[in-house]
């Protein structure tokens, strides 16, 4: 059985959307992965087919009902239910590798001001958020979530690039790329990346991956030697 990913969202034509395409789309029609899009309307009831109603305790924008989203989710089936919200936990490379690694992912997908809590207590979903910023729907943050999972699934990418990914696990960001033409604007490539000595260009990399990330994002840095093991 392939990786396979359900979608809750009210809007499905946004699906498999940048998916569909590249390193995502050839892994699809290769059934290495397997999108199933779910139309949380079809779970509404009544002639309106309401999804939304009114917040209790007022206030602006309206909040979808707990019941049709319970319908939508359906039964259990071992996935894990994710919830995308800016209200979720950091979504980071360990998760997304361990979720990688498994059956697959149930994502719902919020969109107003966002969703009655007792389905998702219920449901005991996973709340996650792509970043501090906020987003009109959990629609975007479900594609990035699937494209960062997808792209570690096993025939996905070659093994070239999953030894890259070694080195963000090691909580480094990566050392800067270079190709021809060799002078470009009076800019030129660094030295070493064209001595051919491999130890060299290992070392030289290495130490940019450092530099850039004790500059850039010194919390990863502080993360990573943190746990680094004691020295003597
Ligand atoms: N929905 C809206 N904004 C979001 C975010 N930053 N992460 C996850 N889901 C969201």
């Amino acid at each position: 059985m392939s990786w396979h990913a359900t979608v809750l969202t009210l809007f499905p034509p946004m699906f498999p959307g940048p998916l569909g395409q590249s390193l995502a789309g050839r892994a699809l029609a290769a059934g290495l992965w397997r999108l199933e899009v779910r139309d949380i309307r079809d779970a509404a009831k009544g002639r309106h087919r309401s999804v939304d109603d009114t917040p209790f305790g007022g206030g602006a924008g309206m909040v979808m009902r707990p019941d049709v989203l319970d319908t939508a989710i359906g039964s259990d089936d071992g996935r894990p239910l994710l919830y995308l919200t800016p209200r979720g936990q950091p979504l980071v490379q360990d998760r997304v590798r361990a979720l990688a690694g498994g059956p697959g992912v149930r994502l719902l997908c919020g969109r107003y001001e966002g969703v009655d809590q007792r389905v998702l207590d219920a449901r005991d979903a996973e709340e996650v958020s792509i970043g501090d910023y906020v987003l009109s729907g959990g629609e975007l943050p479900a594609l990035v979530l699937l494209d960062a999972c997808i792209r570690l699934l096993p025939g996905v990418m070659g093994a070239e690039a999953s030894a890259e990914e070694e080195s963000f696990s090691a909580g480094l960001l990566e050392y800067p790329h270079y190709t021809r033409p060799a002078e470009w604007q009076g800019r030129s490539v660094p030295d070493v990346l064209l001595s051919g000595h491999h130890a060299a260009i290992a070392a030289w990399r290495r130490a940019q991956a450092e530099q850039a990330t004790r500059l850039r994002r010194p919390d990863l840095w502080r993360a990573r030697v943190d746990s680094a093991p004691a020295g003597p």
